[in-house]
């Protein structure tokens, strides 16, 4: 199975330079924040992990080296990436990248990321994830979220993220279709205007 055109009009590569956004919007204390946040719901010792959309590897450490490889589509943000986490594995995330990993990993982990991905690309990604994750494996997501109570915060994502699609609660959820089961972990703030919403999916039972 082949990924649609993930290098064509589909895939916009983010204005932000990879060094500003390593030290400037993913600092030390909010990785240490959200390993908190997601260890609170799941076990990372120890778990293979394909971190998708994995940008300059600011989540890497939350997960073993030896068990650990990140995708991400823009070459530049895979180099800065190597360099700051050697020891960690890094790949740019090519058309069929996925399909031709012969690996299949406890957690698929993408954080920031679904917000930059249309519906129909993100549906031909979840078909490979689906043939990429354990049976009792789990997607962890962890995204930007519009709410109809935060009409300011909704503003606010909506002029300064680079995400053109960060989406409402259900929207994200109803993505992963009928052969998925998801989880809502947690709703919160991230630098007081930011929505947050952490959940997970995992394969239902052929
Ligand atoms: C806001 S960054 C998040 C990076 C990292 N996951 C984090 O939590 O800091 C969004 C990442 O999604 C990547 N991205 C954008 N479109 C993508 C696509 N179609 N497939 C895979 N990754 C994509 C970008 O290159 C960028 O590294």
């Amino acid at each position: 199975m082949i990924i649609g055109n993930i290098t064509g009009s589909d895939v916009k590569i983010m204005h932000l330079n990879p060094f500003f956004y390593e030290k400037l919007v993913r600092p030390k204390f909010l990785t240490s924040a959200l390993k908190k946040t997601v260890e609170k719901e799941f076990i990372l010792d120890n778990k293979s992990v394909l971190d998708f959309g994995c940008g300059t590897g600011s989540n890497a450490k939350l997960f073993d080296p030896t068990k650990y490889l990140g995708f991400d589509v823009d070459s530049g943000r895979i180099a800065l990436a190597k360099k700051l986490y050697p020891g960690y594995k890094f790949k740019v995330l090519k058309t069929d990248s996925l399909s031709s990993e012969k690996k299949q990993f406890d957690i698929i982990f993408i954080s920031a990321t679904i917000h930059h991905i249309s519906d129909s690309l993100f549906k031909k990604y979840l078909k490979d994830f689906k043939k990429v994750l354990k049976p009792k494996g789990r997607i962890i997501i962890i995204e930007p979220v519009f709410c109809k109570e935060t009409r300011f915060n909704n503003w606010i994502m909506t002029l300064f993220d680079d995400g053109k699609y960060i989406r409402y609660e259900k929207q994200y959820l109803d993505l992963f279709g009928k052969d998925f089961s998801v989880v809502v972990h947690k709703r919160f703030k991230k630098c007081i205007v930011y929505n947050e919403i952490f959940f997970s999916a995992s394969k239902k039972e052929p």
